[in-house]
Parts: C-alpha cells; sequence; structure tokens
C-alpha cells in the first residue's frame, strides 16, 4: 500500500519521532493530521510542513479528541495509516526507597496511562475507521506503535515506562492477528536512545556518553531513522505483528 493519495494520523506529531515520521509520509505524497497535547509545539511543526499538515490537539487517552483527530484525518484524504508516537518518559522511582518506603503507585499509574492505556485507545478508535476502508494491495491499513528498548532492557528506576513499553510490544502480536481479518497490519518501534528533545533535557556530558555507548554507529539514533523505518513498516505489506529494536545494538546497563 503506497502512502502516495493517503492520509495518516501521527501522534505524539508536534516533536521528536512524530515530526520526522510526519516529514517523511508529505515527502511521499501523503497527508497529515498530528495529533498532540502541546498546542504550541504543533502550530510551529504545521508551519513548518506546510499544506499537506493539520494539527489537532488531542490527548491520546481522551476518547473525544483523538476521534476529532481522526475525523480530520478523514476530511483530508483516505485514511489508511496510524503512526503513534505520543508518550511520556517514565517516573524514576525506586520500588523501595533507602528508608524502604514503597514507591509512589500515583505515577506509576499515570505513566502506564499514557503510554500503555493510551496506546489501546488510539489503537481501537484508529482500526474502527481504517476497518472501513477498501482493500488495497491486501490491506486496508497499517498502523505502528512505539515502544522503548525498555520494554527488554529496563533499568533501574524504569518500573513504570518499561511496564507500559512492555506491554506495547506485548499487545502487537495480539493487535495483529486480532486485526488480520479487517487486513489492518500492526507493527511497533522499539527505539534505543533517540536525539529528540525527550532526550535534549539530559546534561550534555550524559548525552556524550549514551552516544558512547551505542555499538555502531556511535551516536543517538536520529529521528529520521526512526521515520524511515516506521514508513516502511506502513508500506511493506508482508511486515505483521513485529516489533523491531532500533537501536544500533544497544543493550541497556541495570543503571
Ligand atoms: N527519544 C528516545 O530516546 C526514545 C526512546 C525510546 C522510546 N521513545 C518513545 O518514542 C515516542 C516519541 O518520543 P520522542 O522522543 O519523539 O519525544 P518528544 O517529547 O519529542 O515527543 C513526544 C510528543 O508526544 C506528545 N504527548 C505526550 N503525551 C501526550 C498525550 N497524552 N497525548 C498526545 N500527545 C502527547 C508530546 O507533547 C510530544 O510532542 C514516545 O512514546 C517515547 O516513549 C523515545
Amino acid at each position: 500500500m503506497n502512502i502516495d493519495g493517503s492520509s495518516a494520523l501521527v501522534t505524539g506529531g508536534a516533536s521528536g519521532l512524530g515530526l520526522a515520521t510526519a516529514r517523511r509520509i508529505i515527502d511521499r505524497g501523503g497527508r497529515v493530521v498530528l495529533a498532540d497535547i502541546s498546542e504550541e509545539q504543533g502550530v510551529k511543526a504545521i508551519a513548518d510542513l506546510g499544506d499537506a499538515a493539520r494539527f489537532v490537539r488531542a490527548d491520546v487517552t481522551d476518547e473525544a479528541s483523538v476521534t476529532a483527530a481522526l475525523d480530520t484525518a478523514q476530511e483530508l484524504g483516505p485514511l489508511r495509516f496510524v503512526v503513534h508516537c505520543a508518550g511520556r518518559g517514565g517516573d524514576r522511582t525506586r520500588i523501595i526507597d533507602r528508608d524502604r518506603n514503597p514507591g509512589e503507585l500515583t505515577t506509576f499509574a499515570e505513566v502506564v496511562r499514557v503510554n500503555l492505556i493510551g496506546t489501546y485507545n488510539v489503537l481501537r478508535l484508529a482500526a474502527a475507521r481504517l476497518s472501513g476502508n477498501d482493500v488495497v494491495d491486501g490491506d486496508r491499513g497499517a498502523v505502528v506503535l512505539t515502544a522503548s528498548v525498555a520494554a527488554f532492557d529496563g533499568q533501574i528506576g524504569q518500573t513504570s515506562y518499561t511496564a507500559a513499553k512492555a506491554g506495547v510490544h506485548g499487545l502487537t502480536l495480539v493487535a495483529a492477528r486480532d486485526l488480520a481479518s479487517w487486513q489492518i497490519r500492526v507493527n511497533t518501534i522499539a527505539p534505543g536512545v533517540m536525539d529528540t528533545p525527550m532526550l535534549g533535557r539530559l546534561r550534555e556530558d550524559i548525552r556524550d556518553g549514551l552516544a558512547a555507548s551505542v555499538p555502531h554507529p556511535k551516536r543517538l539514533g536520529e529521528p529520521d531513522d526512526f521515520a524511515r523505518l516506521a514508513v516502511e513498516m506502513l508500506e511493506n505489506p508482508y511486515l505483521n505483528g513485529q516489533t523491531v529494536r532500533l537501536d544500533g545494538a544497544i543493550r541497556m546497563a541495570p543503571r
């Protein structure tokens, strides 16, 4: 299924991996709705992307705003593609602290709510739309979700983020099986350390250390590295039910 002439929903599209993916989709002749909670970033992004992009302020955990974003995407053209990038970092909480007090439950639940429940919310609402498409080149639609290498090598303090992202990995095959009868493919990218605003909050020396710890290439991932794989996942008809690590062969240490 070619992207050319179709429309796509990109959540978290106002920044980082989502924005780079929107750019690639537009380069291939697609139209894009950026769904993001950040209005400021979203407005900047569409000014940069031009006429083929629209911004809808949407929280991925909220049914009404995701529905509005899907409506707008369907107005732009046949909606065949969804790339779900919206997410937040973890809470860096130990299971017990130095004084043996148990870790925070509230922030754990919030990280799981945004990263995992938000993913399922986008998946279910988008699949309902994609299932109404005609079959083109064997598919009615394709979805790309975003996990993290933390799904596999979570570090100390990452219980909430790891639980959420491992959940995204876990549901990938189930979703591909479940939606197979509708000819909708579902794949997931598990990025390593990518150079986006999410990582930009780290100190320079920590970023340099992370880049040096990547076996090859010895650098942080570029958002466009993600975008290239996302577009391949959307278009390649035989890629389904798979989580692909995109990480320069990094394996995270316990801390
Ligand atoms: N950058 C990395 O190193 C890295 C590594 C592994 C996984 N990831 C994952 O990649 C995805 C994209 O991250 P990024 O690095 O591009 O970060 P980013 O901060 O640049 O972009 C994330 C975007 O998601 C939006 N967002 C957050 N919560 C939202 C919500 N509830 N509803 C709608 N939008 C929301 C933010 O406003 C932001 O624009 C995330 O799921 C993140 O967990 C990133």
